[in-house]
């Protein structure tokens, strides 16, 4: 079984990305990272996220719980009002059975990848931080990392938190910056293949549930605040899955129908633009390409995918 770590700022989606990525993977581990609700929540939900599949064995680290370098001076944007105040859809689950580690995530992830060189691959479906500031720390692991994973970005402008920019990138675009350029294999799928290609509809919402398992009860659970959110906000009848998406591309490359190699880089002082994700399509800057960029999706593969892990967890 491929060996992964799984960076994440848990929330709703990112909770259904970790059981898509323990029903496929060997997920050597969990790291925390700032992001969608208060960090200690996160933590919580990361580990609650485990007892539901009894994968109480999985180790789970906090890291950085905001940007540390860069422009720090801008306000962390935390997003209750998409994933409820808990980040589970206002679920309030009990308090988890256990802790997390006492290590911190960016030392849990170059050790991880310097005893295993070649064999882990990183699932990031979060802000960039703690992977730029283990980068940082020992620039050595970007040669040893399998594969990098990233849900972040955009295929040239089409923002959820403000116009130019995609919420992981957006929250740490030096952090981004520094993870595109590090010369890692990676690859992207942007927020603009989730939305078109990860949004589960009311009907299948009720076809989920009618698997009457605890895996449809939990995604129920989860998305309760971001479907109502999408309604009134949006005016549209279901839920995005983007980190779910990533982390199933990475269990079946065959989910991800078309893609290539650009250049890409990250905005980090845009007036409006701040977090922008720039892909070089026509490759008018004469750079390398360094970014595997994720351009079309089968939909229905990806759907059976989620279907097979929401079914399995009895
Ligand atoms: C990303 O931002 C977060 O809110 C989600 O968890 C996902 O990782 C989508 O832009
Ligand atoms: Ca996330």
């Amino acid at each position: 079984m491929i060996k992964v770590i799984i960076d994440t700022d848990t929330a709703g989606d990112d909770t259904i990305a970790i059981l898509t990525a323990l029903h496929n993977f060997d997920v050597l581990g969990i790291t925390i990272t700032g992001g969608n609700v208060d960090f200690n929540q996160q933590i919580d939900n990361a580990l609650y996220t485990t007892q539901v599949v009894g994968k109480t064995d999985i180790p789970v680290y906090p890291g950085y719980s905001g940007p540390i370098f860069g422009n720090t001076e801008q306000e962390h944007t935390t997003v209750e009002d998409v994933h409820g105040s808990d980040g589970m859809g206002d679920s309030f689950f009990p308090k988890p059975e256990r802790s997390a580690e006492a290590a911190h995530a960016i030392d849990f992830i170059i050790d991880t990848i310097n005893e295993n060189p070649g064999e882990v691959s990183l699932l990031a479906i979060a802000p960039l931080t703690n992977i730029a500031m283990a980068i940082k720390k020992d620039p050595g692991i970007t040669e040893k990392i399998e594969h990098l994973y990233i849900m972040g970005g955009t295929n040239n402008a089409l923002g959820n938190i403000v116009p130019a920019a995609e919420y992981n990138f957006y929250v740490d675009p030096e952090a981004a910056k520094l993870v595109l350029q590090s010369g890692i294999e990676m690859t992207m799928v942007g927020w603009d293949m989730c939305t078109d290609y990860s949004l589960m509809f009311d009907e299948e919402h009720d076809e989920i549930e009618s698997f009457g398992t605890a895996g449809a009860q939990f995604f129920k659970d989860v998305n309760k605040v971001v479907k109502k959110f999408n309604k009134e906000v949006h005016k549209l009848n279901g839920t995005t899955h983007p980190d779910t998406l990533l982390v199933a591309i990475a269990a079946d490359e065959r989910i991800m129908e078309k893609s290539n190699k650009y250049y890409v880089d990250v905005e980090t002082k845009g007036e409006l633009t701040r977090g922008y994700s720039l892909v070089d399509i026509n490759g008018r800057l004469g750079k390398d390409p360094n970014v595997r960029v994720c351009e079309k999706v089968d939909r229905d593969l990806f759907k059976e995918h989620l279907y097979d892990v929401l079914k399995d967890i009895k």
